[in-house]
């Protein structure tokens, strides 16, 4: 709904990324969340949130075929700030069904395959973590694709009827490194070792000098088949 992003955009006008994040939780309190899947770009608005201490619930999508590096940082975070991070996992049912029927890597088959893989282990779950919510926030920046260029920080998302938030959609790559730098937060130390972007282990490889953020992603993929389901209206 417009009314409801033009709103959003208003209020938030001129803020720096934290004091938007507290006039959001201001305005959705109790119905405002962050997804995070622990890249930089999230460890950033997770220590936003967490040294604030604003009231915006923090949640993963646990897929069960993270990178370990990923599973280390999850646990530093809930380790130096002690604050909860909510884990949703896939269906149990859904997940032995795909598994037992087509074996634990079908998604490198299809493209088919593929989006039932992530439909199960994160789109699913994701509308339940999102259910019930008015405002979602997320670690998308502009600089990530040639299609994330074109969004705005706050848009309406129609899928799931609700806000979204980017609070550091114009940040470059160095600002996001300068503020882990210097704010000591803990990071995927994958990011060192050419992971611009990182999902699921299987799904992701380190990209070469030059190649685009997410070229690491579904590499095997043809470029615009290249969507998972969590943020539907990008045409990728
Ligand atoms: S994706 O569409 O390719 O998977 P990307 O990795 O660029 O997304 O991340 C963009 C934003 O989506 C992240 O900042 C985060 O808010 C959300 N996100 C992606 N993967 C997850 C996950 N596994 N759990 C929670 N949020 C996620
Ligand atoms: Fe499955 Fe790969 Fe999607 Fe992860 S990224 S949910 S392993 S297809």
């Amino acid at each position: 709904m417009s009314v409801e992003v033009e709103n959003v955009k208003w209020e938030t006008a001129g803020l720096g990324p934290v004091e938007a994040l507290q006039k959001l939780a201001d305005l959705y309190p109790g119905e405002i969340v962050f997804s995070s899947s622990f890249g930089w770009e999230d460890q950033v608005i997770t220590h936003m949130i967490f040294s604030n201490n604003i009231p915006i619930k923090i949640f993963t999508l646990e897929t069960g075929r993270l990178f370990p590096e990923t599973y280390y940082v999850w646990n530093r975070t809930m380790e130096i700030y002690g604050q909860p991070i909510h884990a949703y996992y896939p269906q149990h049912e859904l997940l032995e069904q795909m598994v037992n029927t087509k074996g634990p890597n079908s998604f490198y088959e299809s493209v088919e395959n593929r989006k039932e893989c992530c439909g199960i282990r994160k789109v699913e779950p994701l509308n339940r973590a999102l259910k019930g919510n008015k405002c979602w926030i997320t670690g998308i920046r502009a600089e990530q694709s040639a299609n994330r260029q074109f969004m705005e920080n706050t848009e309406w998302d129609e899928v799931h009827q609700l806000v979204k938030f980017h609070p550091i959609f114009d940040w470059t790559l160095d600002q996001v490194k300068a503020y882990i730098k210097e704010h000591n937060v803990p990071y995927n130390t994958l990011h060192d070792k050419g992971f611009p972007s990182i999902g699921c282990l299987p799904c992701t490889r380190a990209v070469r000098e030059g190649e685009d953020f997410r070229a690491g992603r579904w590499w095997w993929e043809d470029q615009s088949k290249k969507e998972c389901g969590l943020h539907e209206h990008e045409a990728k």
